[in-house]
């Protein structure tokens, strides 16, 4: 790899794209963020004048469909988005000998496994969001440029839409919630992600070796009942009238009537193995992190609902 001196980040305004912005500066000197008022990647075309103007050496791109339900619904806008616009950059990046970081997901897998995901595990998506992600990963293979894939899977930050801000704001509005149990992940913040990412740029940069692809997360599991139980916990005394309901993947899907709630793996655990090699550090507990940060995240959530 060439030296790296301009980074192009690709939704710079979203949970990670925000917190990678912030850190940017450790890893290029003249860099350029992009949001999608700038440059919106459902428009094919303007992708590839963007980047012939910027000409970057390494792309981070951050930017993608994200809304798992609504993907179901706005297949076309996801499919270009997720698939279309990931090809586009990716054929760009093999032209111009430039580095494209590209995030993807667990949800990838099928989520049918009793051990945590190893980088290697064969995909096998249940969802459409599940399907255009490794749609996107193929079409970054088979452009043949130089890539870093990097797996998530249960993103919170101190704003945007997540699962903990979208349970507060139901935790407030809501008597009996139900809540499934059965399924498991890892709750990591947006900004403990964007870390990592950058120490695992300037490994790659300062070794010149490329892992290709690696899953990030913190080490720990919950399920989504747990993880909303310790919300509630957070909330305080004026929000525990809130009856939390346990329930089972299968009834809750029943329970959408006329918007079909969407399958969703059931284990979304990665496998640390790789990512702790690589960086020769163990990862923290989720939770710890999450005690830190969660205070914050319920100001921000109840100031702006
Ligand atoms: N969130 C999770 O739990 C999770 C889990 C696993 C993997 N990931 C992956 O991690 C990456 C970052 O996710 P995130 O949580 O940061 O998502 P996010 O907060 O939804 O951010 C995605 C960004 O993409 C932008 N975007 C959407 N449509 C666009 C378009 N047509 N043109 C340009 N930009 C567009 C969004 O802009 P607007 O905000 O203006 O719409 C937003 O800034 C994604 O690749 C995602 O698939 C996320």
């Amino acid at each position: 790899m060439e030296k790296i001196n301009k980074v192009l980040l690709l939704g710079s305004n979203g949970q990670i794209g925000s917190n990678i912005k912030k850190k940017l500066f450790k890893i290029g000197k003249k860099n350029k963020c992009l949001s999608k008022q700038e440059l919106n990647l459902e428009n094919l075309v303007s992708i590839e004048k963007s980047l012939n103007k910027i000409k970057p050496n390494m792309i981070i791109n951050a930017a993608a469909f994200t809304k798992v339900d609504e993907a179901e619904i706005k297949k076309k806008k996801c499919y270009k988005i997720n698939v279309l616009s990931t090809k586009k950059i990716a054929d760009w990046c093999y032209k111009n000998n430039c580095f494209l970081v590209h995030y993807s997901t667990v949800y990838i897998f099928d989520g049918k496994n009793n051990k945590d995901w190893k980088e290697n595990n064969k995909p096998k998506p249940i969802n459409f969001y599940g399907k255009s992600k490794l749609e996107a990963e193929k079409k970054i293979f088979s452009s043949k440029c130089n890539y870093l894939i990097l797996r998530l899977n249960w993103i919170y930050s101190d704003y945007g839409n997540n699962f903990p801000s979208k349970i507060i704001k139901k935790i407030k509005k809501e008597k009996n919630l139900s809540i499934v149990n059965d399924q498991f992940g890892t709750p990591n913040h947006a900004e403990f992600i964007s870390n990592i990412s950058i120490k695992i740029l300037q490994k790659i940069i300062n070794s010149k070796i490329n892992p290709k692809i690696l899953n990030i997360s913190a080490r720990g599991k919950t399920n989504y009942y747990k993880l909303t139980e310790k919300i509630l916990n957070k909330l305080g005394s004026a929000f525990q009238s809130c009856n939390l309901i346990p329930i089972d993947s299968y009834t809750y899907r029943k329970l959408g009537k006329n918007t079909p709630i969407v399958k969703r793996p059931s284990n979304s655990l990665l496998n640390l193995r790789k990512l702790e090699n690589f960086l020769n550090v163990k990862m923290p507990y989720w939770d710890q992190i999450f005690e830190k940060k969660i205070k914050k995240l319920i100001k921000n959530t109840l100031k702006n609902y």
